[in-house]
């Protein structure tokens, strides 16, 4: 049975960052969840259909072949790992991301990948809905201000705007039907606000040292 590590929580929280060094250190893949409701944000979005379509969004997911290789991500056989990072596929993002049929077939996914292999797996559901055997969960969170510098300073963009744009996504995740983004109660709490990466990084790698024993082994 292959170990997973669920880290989720809000926008801006670290959650990229942080799981792709924690995989990086365990030698566990790296899974970013998002990537896969961008994708198919991003196919919507140039085949002019309407994100709120919840019959043809789910279509989409269902017949969207996405493969996550390292930080790259390919959608039916185009690298996009650029193109999902436009604030207009983040917006149409969080959109799909409400439909529960799209929820269903890219959870589907994300289950087989983290089957199959050792994972860290980043998103908003991972220890709530995909995994919720996950074998650590990490509900990742830091002060709303906090989240929003750390966002400008990665995209080099306007901090009000990229403040306005994270609120209304961070409100949509949160206020859906369909799992929203919510701390599983089992999940630990680890606010990063004022910590370093390499602070987050280590208390991520103690829970997991005392949290996984019993046969299972990584190096
Ligand atoms: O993590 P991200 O910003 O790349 O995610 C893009 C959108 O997808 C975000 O608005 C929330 C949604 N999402 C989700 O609903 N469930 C996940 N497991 C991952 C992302």
């Amino acid at each position: 049975m292959a170990i997973v590590i669920a880290i989720d929580g809000p926008a801006g929280a670290g959650k990229s960052t942080i799981a792709r060094r924690v995989a990086g250190r365990l030698g566990f893949t790296y899974i970013d969840s998002g990537a896969m409701y961008r994708a198919v944000a991003l196919w919507a979005l140039r085949e002019k259909l309407d994100p709120a379509d919840a019959h043809r969004m789910e279509q989409l997911a269902l017949a969207a072949a996405i493969t996550l290789e390292g930080d790259g991500v390919v959608l039916n056989g185009e690298d996009v790992s650029d193109a999902i990072r436009a604030p207009e596929v983040s917006r149409a993002a969080s959109q799909v991301a409400t439909i529960a049929g799209v929820r269903r077939a890219l959870v589907e996914k994300q289950r087989v990948i983290g089957a199959a292999r050792n994972v860290v797996m980043e998103g908003r559901d991972i220890g709530s809905v995909v995994f919720p055997q996950a074998d650590v969960k990490i509900f990742l969170d830091a002060e709303s201000g906090e989240r929003a510098r750390r966002r400008a300073a990665e995209v080099n963009g306007d901090h009000d705007a990229i403040a306005r744009q994270m609120r209304e996504r961070d409100e949509r995740d949160r206020e859906r039907a369909e799992s929203p983004l919510t701390q599983a109660p089992d999940a630990v709490y680890l606010d990063s606000t004022g910590l370093s990466v390499e602070e987050v990084e280590e208390a991520i790698l103690k829970l997991v040292r005392a949290r996984i024993t019993n046969g299972k082994e990584f190096r």
